[in-house]
């Protein structure tokens, strides 16, 4: 589903380049989990960011389902994200002032679906990680696990083969962090290609395969039969 080749990305800082990423070569196949561990500044959202075509590469290819990513336009990234892509952030990013219900129905506003359906299929999602009673609350009435709950139901709202998350439980308790990550390996078991950057080797350990990003490097990638005790 994803090979990149040679990738680097390399910042301008001031007078200095930073290269955040470096030879960066990376195979997924469809349907796989996997995690990206490693230290802060090591270029995990980097990573994440050209994988999400939210940002191309300095060096290197990008082909997202046999097609080369990594020259498209911003529009075309877009179009590509719409389609292919769901994102789960560390810090949710909800929009405040729109209830659950809203947030998780508003990527299907872009992709064009009528309103009545909009409202059917995110009621759907909401039920789907547990929340049809929390459909009318707003962000802040909910809790943080709920959040997330919410985010993973938008991030689904177009039915998108991949699915990327940045520290999906990095401002969760390891309890709620948990069940978080209970309804990654669901998604990841329906057969949803599915990428969470960590800190936790505990989480790592649930997953079939971690990728290790050291300096902008991939240092080791490991396959491990996943601890789901
Ligand atoms: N927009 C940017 N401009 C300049 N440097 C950046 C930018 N984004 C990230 N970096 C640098 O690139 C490196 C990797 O960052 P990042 O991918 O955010 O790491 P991680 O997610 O592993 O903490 C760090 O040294 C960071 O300071
Ligand atoms: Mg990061």
């Amino acid at each position: 589903m994803i090979e990149l080749r040679g990738i680097g990305r390399d910042y301008a800082s001031g007078d200095a380049t930073v290269h955040a990423l470096s030879d960066v070569d990376l195979e997924i196949e469809t349907g796989e989990m996997l995690t990206l561990l490693g230290p802060s500044g090591s270029g995990k959202s980097t990573l994440l960011h050209l994988l999400g075509c939210l940002d191309r590469p300095t060096h290197g290819s990008y082909h997202l389902l046999g097609r080369d990513v990594s020259r498209l336009d911003r529009n075309q990234l877009a179009a590509v994200r719409g389609e292919q892509i769901g994102f789960v952030f560390q810090r949710f990013h909800l929009m405040p002032r729109s209830t659950a219900l809203e947030n998780v129905a508003l990527p299907l506003r872009f992709a064009g679906v009528g309103a009545r359906e909009r409202r059917a299929r995110a009621a759907d999602l909401l039920r789907r990680v547990g929340l049809e009673d929390r459909r009318h609350h707003r962000p802040a009435e909910l809790s943080g696990g709920q959040q997330q709950r919410v985010a993973i139901a938008r991030a689904l709202a177009a039915d998108p083969p991949l699915i990327l998350a940045d520290e999906p439980t990095g401002n969760l308790d390891s309890q709620v962090g948990g069940e978080i990550v209970d309804l990654l390996l669901e998604l990841h078991s329906e057969g949803r290609t599915v990428v969470v950057i960590t800190h936790d080797e505990g989480l790592a350990a649930r997953t079939e395969r971690t990728v290790r990003l050291l300096d902008g490097r991939v240092f080791a990638d490991e396959r491990v039969a996943p601890d789901n005790g």
